[in-house]
């Protein structure tokens, strides 16, 4: 299925691509286009381009959509394919070299993600992106990542960068739910639709406490800056981790991450459940933790 919706594209960027003056040909590209739009690849005013020349077959929707500034969106889905691509191959090398339970199951979907078709969406500004990205990418540099650095950077501006919303507000703390954003690689939403796994990057501003909390979905951190705090029941000790060790969660495990003076980004990997939201679990020393003083 998914390499039927990869040609599916390609047959579609035939149409898209039909030469102006043909009869009807304006329909042919305007219909190419919602496809287009309807995956996430096409923006919306490059859409209104082709509606409006969808009538006018002798009208080459290039030139209005050249002087619109929108014309590197035609070519772009190339490129972020390939960047993307290059991505999973980055994490699955990174994957290949860890320790521990969980890194299998994650790298099994990621050879099916990876033989499948790779869809880029297109990004949204997101501030906590543009604020930290790059320092976790530096600190990479000098813990012996700067290959997979360098993939991720190529590959952040086509992945959609989303700071989640969906916690209770309270509960979480407004300095995560304002501090950290994930992009998924491979999963529903991105390369694999209709599977219950996800595969992504999960950045988190320096110093904020990301509390306690539990989720149905077995999950890998593998984390590519640190150290980091990290406990897995409310009120521990946090225990400090370098960058490359990585956590295995099985299913309702608590955990928290403190992150430290560099920002978190990290490899995740979900194998199931992962519509199961997650739940928050109170512990009383969260001030204290967010205040700097555990
Ligand atoms: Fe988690």
């Amino acid at each position: 299925m998914i390499r039927i919706e990869h040609e599916e594209d390609r047959r579609q960027r035939d149409f898209l691509e039909t030469p102006p003056g043909g009869e009807n040909s304006g329909r042919a590209r305007y219909a190419a286009a919602m496809h287009f739009f309807q995956r996430g690849m096409l923006s919306r005013q490059a859409l209104e381009v082709y509606r409006v020349c969808a009538k006018l077959d002798a009208e080459d929707p290039r030139a209005s959509l050249s002087q619109l500034g929108l014309l590197a969106e035609l070519t772009d889905g190339d490129k972020a394919a390939k960047a993307i691509a290059e991505l999973l191959a980055a994490v699955d090398a990174f994957l290949a070299g860890l320790p521990g339970p969980g890194v299998a199951d994650v790298r099994a979907f990621v050879a099916r993600g990876r033989d499948g078709f790779i869809r880029p969406r297109r990004a949204a500004a997101n501030p906590l992106l543009d604020a930290w990205l790059g320092p976790a990418l530096d600190a990479m540099q000098s813990s012996g990542q700067a290959a997979l650095a360098a993939a991720i950077a190529a590959a952040a501006p086509y992945l959609r960068w989303i700071t989640y919303d969906g916690y209770d507000r309270d509960a979480i703390g407004a300095t995560f739910a304002d501090g950290h954003a994930y992009a998924s690689i491979i999963g529903e939403d991105a390369a694999m639709p209709g599977e219950d796994v996800d595969l992504g990057l999960f950045l988190i501003a320096p110093h904020v406490f990301y509390r306690d909390h539990r989720h149905a979905a077995p999950e890998l951190y593998a984390p590519l800056t640190g150290p980091h705090g990290w406990r897995f029941a409310p009120g521990d000790r946090l225990e400090w981790m370098e960058a490359g060790e990585p956590v295995w969660n099985e299913p309702f495990r608590p955990h928290a991450t403190k992150v430290g003076a560099v920002p978190f980004l990290c490899v995740f990997g979900w194998t199931r459940d992962v519509n199961e939201p997650a739940k928050v679990m109170p512990a009383d020393d969260w001030a204290a933790i967010e205040s700097g003083k555990v």
